[in-house]
C-alpha cells in the first residue's frame, strides 16, 4: 500500500480495510443522492479488485427497520457509505448481538454510540460538509484495501463527482482533504482541474443556453434571457455557431476564445453594475474526468453528478451505479432519459416556489411543496430556492414535501455565511425532529428530518426558536 491520502485517517482507514480482507462476504449499504451511489461505486471496485466477495444495497434513509433487515441478510461484515454514522445508536446493538460487524465510511454527524471501524471526517477534526464527502471517505478505505500492486488512484475521479455532488466545491473549489484526492486523480491521469467559467453545462449544453441558464451569478439581459444570450453571443468576435445555424457549446471553443467570451461576460456583467463580490463568482474551478468523452454529461463533475441524482432519486440507483462502474451501453442512455425527467422536475420544482414564495417565521423561512415537489428532491430544489426574489440568503430555507400518507420529509438549507454566525441545520433538523416524534440530522449548512404528517407548524417552531438560539 502506498501513502494515505489522509494522514488524519490513516490508522482507522487501516483497520477497517484490514476488517474487510478479512470478511467472508460484505453488504454495502449506500445512500441515494450522486454522493452515496459514487461512494458504492469507489467501495465496489475497491472490495471487487481485492477479490472481497461483496453485495450492493441502497436506502433513500437508513432507519431502524432497515437496519434490522441488514442484520437478518447472510453477510458477516455490512460496510456503509455516506451513511450510517448518524444511525450508530440503531447499529451497534446488532453489532453486540453478533448479527453483523459493522465498517463505515461517511462524513455525516455522528450519533452517540461508537464503533471499532468508524471512519469520518468529523471524528478527527476535518470538516464534513466541505472537506470530505462519503465518496471520499470511501475512497481513503479504497487507498488502504490496495494489496499486490492494486493502484485505486483512479478512483479518485469519482469521489470527487462525489464531493461536487454533494456540493462541497460551493465556494468555488474544494479544499483540505477533498485537495488531496484531486492530487492523487491528476496524478492519476484521471482527473484534470482548472480555473473556468463557473457555469452549469459546458460539456452539454448549446452556449446561448448555457448563458441563459447561468443564475448562481445574475447577470443583467443575460441570466434567464434566451434572446439576450443570443445577442450578446453574437455580438463578440468570437465563431459561436457551427456554419449559419448550429450554435456550438463551451468545450468546442478554443482556449482563446472561451477567453474572450468570459472577459466579455465580465464586462457586461460590470457595465450592468453587478457588484465585484459577485462578479468573482463567475469564475471557479472546474473538474474534468479525463478519461470521458468531450462533450458528454461524464467529463465534467458537476455534469456528472446531476445524472447521477437523476437516477438514484428515482429508485434506479442500479442505473446510476452502472455507469459509475463503466458502463457506457444500456444504463448511460437510461440514466439520459431520468435526466430529462429530473431537470422537468427541478424546474418545475423552483416555478412553484417561484409562484407560491415562502413563509416567514423570524428566523428562519418555509415552504410546504405537499406533493408539488418530489420528497427526495425537494432538498435541491431548497437550495436552488435561496437565489431566487422573495427568498432572503439571510436565513435558512426549510422545505417540507410530502414523503407518504404518515410522513413528512424535511430539508433545510443554509449559506457558509450563516454557519459562519453559528447555524448548525444538524442540530436543528435532530431536535425538532425528536420534539415532533420523527428524526433528522446531516450538515451544518444542509440537513434533513423525517417526521408524522400534520406535525409541520409544531416542527417549525422548534426550529426557528433552535436557529434563533444558534444565530442569536
Ligand atoms: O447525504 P449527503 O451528505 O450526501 O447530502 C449532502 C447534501 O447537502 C446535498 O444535497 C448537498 O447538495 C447539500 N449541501 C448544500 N450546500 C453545501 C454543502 C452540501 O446544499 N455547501
Ligand atoms: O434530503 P436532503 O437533501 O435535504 O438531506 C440533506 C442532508 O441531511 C443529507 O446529508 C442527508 O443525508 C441528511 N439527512 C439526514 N436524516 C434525514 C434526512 C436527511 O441525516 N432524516
Ligand atoms: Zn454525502
Amino acid at each position: 500500500m502506498s501513502t494515505a491520502p489522509v494522514p488524519e485517517l490513516a490508522e482507522t482507514a487501516t483497520a477497517c480495510a484490514d476488517r474487510l480482507h478479512a470478511a467472508d462476504s460484505v453488504l454495502v449499504a449506500s445512500h441515494i443522492d450522486a454522493d452515496g451511489l459514487t461512494s458504492a461505486a469507489v467501495a465496489d471496485a475497491a472490495l471487487e479488485r481485492a477479490g472481497i466477495e461483496h453485495e450492493q444495497v441502497f436506502f433513500e434513509q437508513l432507519d431502524a427497520e432497515h437496519i434490522d433487515r441488514l442484520a437478518t441478510a447472510n453477510h458477516d461484515t455490512v460496510l456503509f457509505t455516506d451513511f450510517g454514522s448518524g444511525q450508530l445508536d440503531d447499529i451497534v446493538p446488532h453489532e453486540e448481538a453478533g448479527a453483523f460487524t459493522p465498517v463505515i465510511a461517511d462524513h455525516h454527524q455522528p450519533a452517540d454510540a461508537e464503533t471499532e471501524f468508524h471512519l469520518n471526517p468529523l471524528l478527527v477534526g476535518l470538516n464534513g460538509a466541505r472537506e470530505l464527502s462519503g465518496a471520499g471517505a470511501a475512497y481513503v478505505l479504497a487507498r488502504a484495501l490496495e494489496r499486490d500492486g492494486v493502484d485505486n488512484r483512479d478512483l479518485a475521479a469519482t469521489a470527487v463527482v462525489g464531493a461536487v455532488g454533494d456540493m462541497q466545491d460551493s465556494d468555488g473549489e474544494l479544499h483540505g482533504a477533498n485537495a488531496a484526492l484531486v492530487e492523487e486523480g491528476v496524478a492519476a491521469g484521471a482527473l484534470a482541474e482548472a480555473k473556468d467559467l463557473a457555469v452549469y453545462g459546458k460539456q452539454t449544453r448549446p452556449l446561448p443556453k448555457l448563458l441563459e441558464y447561468a443564475t448562481d451569478t445574475y447577470v443583467p439581459g443575460i441570466s434567464n434571457s434566451y434572446s439576450g444570450a443570443v445577442e450578446f453571443l453574437d455580438g463578440l468576435d468570437v465563431a459561436c455557431r457551427d456554419g449559419d445555424e448550429e450554435w456550438k457549446r463551451w468545450v468546442d471553443l478554443t482556449d482563446d476564445e472561451r477567453q474572450s467570451v468570459a472577459s466579455a461576460l465580465v464586462r457586461h456583467a460590470v457595465s450592468r453594475g453587478v457588484p465585484a463580490s459577485k462578479i468573482e463568482r463567475l469564475v471557479a474551478t472546474t473538474y474534468t474526468l479525463t478519461d470521458e468523452p468531450e462533450g458528454t454529461e461524464l467529463r465534467d463533475a458537476s455534469e456528472f453528478s446531476t445524472l447521477l441524482n437523476a437516477t438514484a432519486r428515482y429508485d434506479r440507483a442500479d442505473v446510476g451505479l452502472a455507469v459509475c462502474l463503466g458502463d457506457r451501453t444500456g444504463a448511460l442512455e437510461t440514466a439520459r432519459q431520468l435526466l430529462r425527467t429530473h431537470r422537468r422536475n427541478l424546474s418545475e420544482g423552483l416555478t412553484w416556489v417561484k409562484d407560491n414564495g415562502v413563509t416567514d417565521a423570524g428566523n428562519l423561512q418555509w415552504f410546504d411543496a405537499g406533493e408539488e415537489i418530489r420528497a427526495t428532491i425537494v432538498g435541491i430544489v431548497a437550495g436552488m430556492s435561496m437565489g431566487v426574489d422573495g427568498v432572503d440568503r439571510s436565513k435558512p430555507v426549510i422545505a417540507f414535501a410530502r414523503e407518504s400518507e404518515t410522513e413528512t420529509k424535511v430539508s433545510s438549507r443554509g449559506t457558509s455565511a450563516l454557519v459562519r454566525q453559528g447555524l448548525d441545520l444538524s442540530v436543528v433538523m435532530g431536535e425538532a425532529g425528536e420534539a415532533v416524534g420523527g428524526g433528522g440530522g446531516g450538515h451544518d449548512v444542509a440537513a434533513g428530518a423525517t417526521i408524522p404528517a400534520g406535525e409541520e407548524e409544531r416542527f417549525i417552531e422548534h426550529a426557528d426558536e433552535i436557529v434563533g438560539d444558534q444565530l442569536g
